[in-house]
C-alpha cells in the first residue's frame, strides 16, 4: 500500500532526475528510494562500461542487488520489472568522458543527483582529478549542452573543509586554488613520473631487487619482477604526488582536495551561470539505521575495515584522540537528506550548502566507539580456527607519536627477522619462524596502512555544523518524518553500533570463518574427476626427502669398497661450499657443476646398482603423504607428471608412480659419462615452457591442474597452474605461497631413514 509519500503531488511528483554513481553504496540507496517511495519519479543513470560490460549491460546486475531485496519482497519480480522498464533508462558514459559531445543527456531533466565520485583517499593524482575535478566539469557541461535546467544536488564531503581545527559552517568554502591549473598538473604529472620511471637508475635499481629475490627463478621471471616494480613505483610515486599536494594545500588526501575542488567546478559552472545547485555534504556514511533494513551496507566502508582489524585482534593500540569526534552517519539518513534538498531548490546563482553529519549534536567521540567496539567484541568475538575465539586488545590511547614509534620499531625488527630468516637453511622450524615473521608483517601492515589513511579523521578536532539541514528536516510534515527525516541527534549509538551496525559488517567475515573451519575439518582431499589436468610434482624435496648429493652418495658408495668411503665423502664435503654457491646463483649452474662428479661412470654398472640397491634406497626415502597424492591424483584421471633436474637413471624406481618423467640425461661415450649433461638442465622457467608445450599437447587444461614444489625456483611453473601447492618450501617460496594464499603442506615428517642409515644399509646390500 502507498505510503504518505507515494501519493501523487507529493515531492519530486513526476520529476525527472539524473542519478550518477547509482553502481556505488549511496547511489544504490538512492535509486532505491526512489523507485520505491517516489512512484511518479523517472530516473535516468548514467553508467559507465566496466570491463567488457556496456553501462547498459549493467543495469540487470544492479538491480540484483541486496538494497532492492525487500522493496522486492513487497512487491514481486513482475512489478520490479515493470517499474524499472517504464522509469529507469540508462545513458553509457564515464564522468572522464562526459565533456565529449557522445554523452547526450535528456533535455527535460528536473533534478541531477551526482553522486558519481572515486572514493578512495590515496589513489594516484591523476585519476583522482580526472574524476572528481575534470569529470566533474565535464557532467556539468553535458547538463548544459543537453538543454535541460535542473536542480543539481551535487554530492560532496564534510570533509572538504581540510585539515582544521573547531566548528565549520554550512557554507561556501574560502577558494584559494585555481582547479584549472591543479587539473593540469595532476594529468601531466603522469607522464612526467612515467619517464622518471624508465631512467637508468631507476630500472638498475628495480633489476637488483629483482634479482635478488627471483635470480633463481630465471631470467623472464626477473625481468617481469622488475617491470612490475617500475609500475608499482610510478602508481607510489602518483600517490605521493596527491597526496604530498593535497597537504601542502591543507587537505589531508587527494580525496578531499579533488571533492573541495570539484565544489568549486560546480559554483562556478553551474551556479554562477545562474542555475540552481545545492551542495551535500555526508561526514562518514555507514550502514542503513532501519531502510531499506538495518545493516544495509555495500562491501566495507571507511570505517569498517578497522573495525575488522580490531575484532581480528590485530590492532593492538591505534595513532586516535580519545576526544577526537569520528563523525559517522548511516546511510538511509544520507538518502533521504539528499532526497529532501532535492525537493527544496535555492534560488538560481545561490547555492545552498549542507552537512549530513553527527558530530555536532550527537558526537560519537573516537574513545567512546573503541569502547562499542571493544564492548561488541567483547561479546560477540570473531571465531578462530586455532583458539576458538580471537581475544581484542584493550587500547590505552598512549599518544600518536608513541603509537607511531612503536610501528616503526615493529617494522624494522620484522624487516630484519625475514631477512635472516630467508638466508637460513629451510627447515620445519624456520618455516615455523617465517609463519609467525609472516603473521606479525600482515598485522603492523594493516596498520600502517591506516594509519596512513586515517590519522587525520581519528584525529580531527573538527564539527560540521548542521543547523540548516536539521531545519530542513523539521520544515518535513510529521507524517513524513518517520519514513523520510535525517536527524542525526536521535541516533541511538548503542543501538546502531552494537545492535545494527557492528553486526552488518562481521556478518561476512564471520560465515567466511565458519566456511573455512568446515572445509579446514574435511580431513580427506577430493579431487575432481577429469582426464584434462595435470599433477605436476617435483622431485627433490617434494616427492623424495632427499637431493642430488645424496643420490650422488648413493651411487658412488654403492659402487666402491667401503675402505674408499671415507675419502670419497672428504672430498665430496669439501666442495660442497663451491655447490652452495651454484645453488645459491643458479640451480642450473648447480647442476651442471655438481654431475661433473659422475664422470667416467660405467652407465649399465649404474643402472645395474639402480636395479639392485639404490631402488630400494630411493624409495624409503620418498615421501608417503606424496605417494598417497600422487595415487590420489591418478585415481581422479590427472596426468601425473614428474619433472627434475637430476638424471633419468636415478629416478628409474619412481617410474611406476607417473605417467610421464621428464629427466636430465648424461652425455656418454662408449657407455661411460662424460660428467657433461647432455642437454641443459630443466629448471626454473625451462620448465615452464616444457609444461606450456606438454599441456598443449596433450589438451591439459592448466587453470585446473596442480603443482607441487618445493624451492622458489619452481615459482615460473607452479604459477601457470590454478591449483599451485607448496611442499617443505624453502624460505623465499613460504613467503610467496603466504602471500598468495597457496596451500602449503608438510610432508615426510616420518619418512624413514637418516643418511647414515641409509648408507648402511647400501653398505650392506653391497657387502652381501
Ligand atoms: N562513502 C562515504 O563514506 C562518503 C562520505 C562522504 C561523502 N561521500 C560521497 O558520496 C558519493 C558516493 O560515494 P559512495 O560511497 O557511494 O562511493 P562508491 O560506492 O565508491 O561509488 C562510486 C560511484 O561512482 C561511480 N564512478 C566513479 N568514477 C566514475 C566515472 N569516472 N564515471 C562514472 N561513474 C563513476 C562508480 O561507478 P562504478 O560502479 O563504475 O565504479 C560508483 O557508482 C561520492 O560523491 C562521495 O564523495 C561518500
Amino acid at each position: 500500500m502507498p505510503d504518505a509519500d507515494q501519493q501523487a503531488g507529493g515531492p519530486l511528483d513526476r520529476s525527472h532526475v539524473l542519478l550518477t554513481g547509482a553502481t556505488g553504496f549511496l547511489g544504490q540507496a538512492v535509486l532505491e528510494k526512489l523507485l520505491s517511495s517516489y512512484p511518479t519519479t523517472r530516473v535516468v543513470l548514467l553508467v559507465r562500461p566496466k570491463g567488457s560490460m556496456s553501462g547498459t549491460a549493467r543495469l540487470p546486475g544492479l538491480l540484483r542487488k541486496p538494497v532492492f531485496d525487500r522493496w522486492r519482497e513487497r512487491v514481486g519480480d513482475a512489478e520490479v520489472e515493470r517499474t524499472v522498464a517504464e522509469r529507469v533508462t540508462i545513458v553509457d558514459g564515464d564522468l572522464e568522458a562526459a565533456s565529449s559531445t557522445d554523452v547526450v543527456l535528456p533535455g527535460d531533466l528536473d533534478v541531477v543527483v551526482h553522486a558519481a565520485s572515486t572514493v578512495s583517499f590515496d589513489p594516484p593524482i591523476d585519476e583522482a582529478f580526472r574524476t572528481n575535478v575534470s569529470g566533474v566539469a565535464g557532467l556539468y557541461a553535458a547538463v548544459e549542452r543537453s538543454g535541460s535546467d535542473p536542480h543539481v544536488v551535487h554530492i560532496s564531503t564534510a570533509y572538504v573543509a581540510g585539515v582544521r581545527k573547531g566548528v565549520v559552517t554550512e557554507a561556501p568554502l574560502a577558494h584559494d586554488v585555481d582547479w584549472q591549473v591543479e587539473s593540469a598538473a595532476a594529468v601531466a604529472a603522469r607522464a612526467e613520473v612515467e619517464a622518471a620511471s624508465r631512467r637508468p637508475e631507476v630500472l638498475k635499481k628495480a633489476m637488483g631487487t629483482a634479482r635478488g629475490e627471483h635470480g633463481k627463478a630465471g631470467p623472464q621471471r626477473v625481468a617481469s619482477a622488475a617491470e612490475q616494480a617500475r609500475r608499482e613505483w610510478v602508481t607510489k610515486r602518483l600517490v605521493d604526488y596527491g597526496r604530498s599536494r593535497a597537504q601542502s594545500l591543507g587537505w589531508p588526501d587527494v580525496y578531499t582536495l579533488t571533492k573541495a575542488l570539484g565544489e568549486r567546478v560546480a559554483e562556478q559552472q553551474w551556479a554562477h551561470a545562474g542555475h540552481r545547485l545545492s551542495i551535500v555534504r555526508p561526514a562518514i556514511v555507514e550502514s542503513a539505521l532501519s531502510h531499506p533494513y538495518p545493516g544495509w551496507i555495500d562491501g566495507f566502508k571507511m570505517a569498517d575495515p578497522l573495525i575488522i582489524a580490531y575484532g581480528r585482534g590485530i590492532l593492538p593500540e591505534f595513532p586516535g584522540l580519545p576526544d577526537s569526534v569520528l563523525d559517522l552517519i548511516p546511510v538511509d539518513l544520507v538518502v533521504n537528506a539528499t532526497l529532501a534538498v532535492a525537493a527544496a531548490p535555492p534560488d538560481p546563482a545561490s547555492p545552498a550548502y549542507f552537512h549530513v553529519s553527527s558530530g555536532a549534536r550527537n558526537p560519537l567521540p573516537f574513545r567512546g566507539m573503541y569502547e562499542h567496539v571493544h564492548e561488541y567484541f567483547h561479546r560477540h568475538p570473531m571465531p578462530d580456527q586455532e583458539r576458538g575465539h580471537i581475544q581484542v586488545p584493550s587500547w590505552r590511547f598512549p599518544g600518536t607519536s608513541q603509537v607511531l614509534r612503536m610501528l616503526r620499531t615493529g617494522e624494522r625488527a620484522v624487516d630484519m627477522a625475514e631477512r635472516a630468516l630467508l638466508r637460513m637453511p629451510a627447515s620445519d622450524r624456520t618455516r615455523d619462524w617465517m609463519g609467525s615473521v609472516h603473521r606479525r608483517q600482515q598485522e603492523l601492515e594493516v596498520l600502517r596502512t591506516y594509519a596512513d589513511l586515517y590519522l587525520s579523521y581519528t584525529q580531527a578536532e573538527v564539527i560540521y555544523d548542521d543547523s540548516r539541514m536539521l531545519a530542513l528536516h523539521r520544515a518535513l510534515p510529521p507524517e513524513r518524518r518517520e519514513a523520510h527525516g535525517f536527524d542525526a541527534g536521535e541516533i541511538d549509538w548503542e543501538h546502531y553500533l552494537q545492535g545494527v551496525h557492528f553486526p552488518g559488517v562481521t556478518a561476512v567475515m564471520r560465515s567466511f570463518s565458519g566456511r573455512r573451519r568446515s572445509a579446514a575439518g574435511e580431513g580427506a582431499v577430493t579431487l575432481p574427476e577429469r582426464d584434462d589436468v595435470a599433477a605436476v610434482f617435483d622431485l627433490e624435496g617434494t616427492v623424495v626427502a632427499s637431493n642430488a648429493v645424496e643420490h650422488y652418495l648413493w651411487a658412488k658408495l654403492a659402487s666402491l669398497p667401503r675402505s674408499q668411503w671415507s675419502a670419497e665423502i672428504v672430498d665430496l664435503i669439501r666442495s660442497l661450499p663451491r655447490y652452495l654457491r651454484a645453488e645459491r646463483r643458479d640451480r642450473g649452474d648447480f647442476i651442471r657443476t655438481f654431475m661433473r662428479r659422475y664422470e667416467g661412470v660405467d652407465e649399465a654398472e649404474l643402472r645395474r646398482l639402480v636395479d639392485d640397491v639404490l631402488s630400494e634406497a630411493m624409495l624409503q626415502r620418498t615421501m608417503p603423504e606424496a605417494v598417497r597424492r600422487i595415487r590420489l591424483h591418478r585415481d581422479a584421471g590427472h596426468h601425473t607428471v614428474l619433472i627434475t633436474g637430476t638424471i633419468d637413471v636415478l629416478v628409474e624406481p619412481l617410474a611406476s608412480l607417473f605417467d610421464e618423467i621428464v629427466a636430465g640425461h648424461m652425455h656418454s661415450r662408449d657407455g661411460v659419462w662424460t660428467g657433461y649433461l647432455a642437454t641443459p638442465p630443466l629448471v626454473d622457467e625451462a620448465r615452464a615452457a616444457w609444461l606450456g608445450r606438454y599441456a598443449e599437447s596433450h589438451g591439459i587444461d592448466l587453470s585446473r591442474s596442480y603443482a607441487y614444489g618445493d624451492s622458489h625456483s619452481d615459482r615460473p611453473w607452479m604459477e601457470m597452474v590454478g591449483n599451485p601447492q607448496a611442499v617443505n618450501p624453502d624460505a623465499h617460496l613460504f613467503r610467496h605461497a603466504k602471500r598468495r594464499h597457496w596451500r602449503i603442506h608438510r610432508w615426510g615428517e616420518h619418512t624413514q631413514g637418516r643418511l647414515e642409515a641409509l648408507l648402511d644399509s647400501v653398505g650392506t646390500e653391497v657387502r652381501r
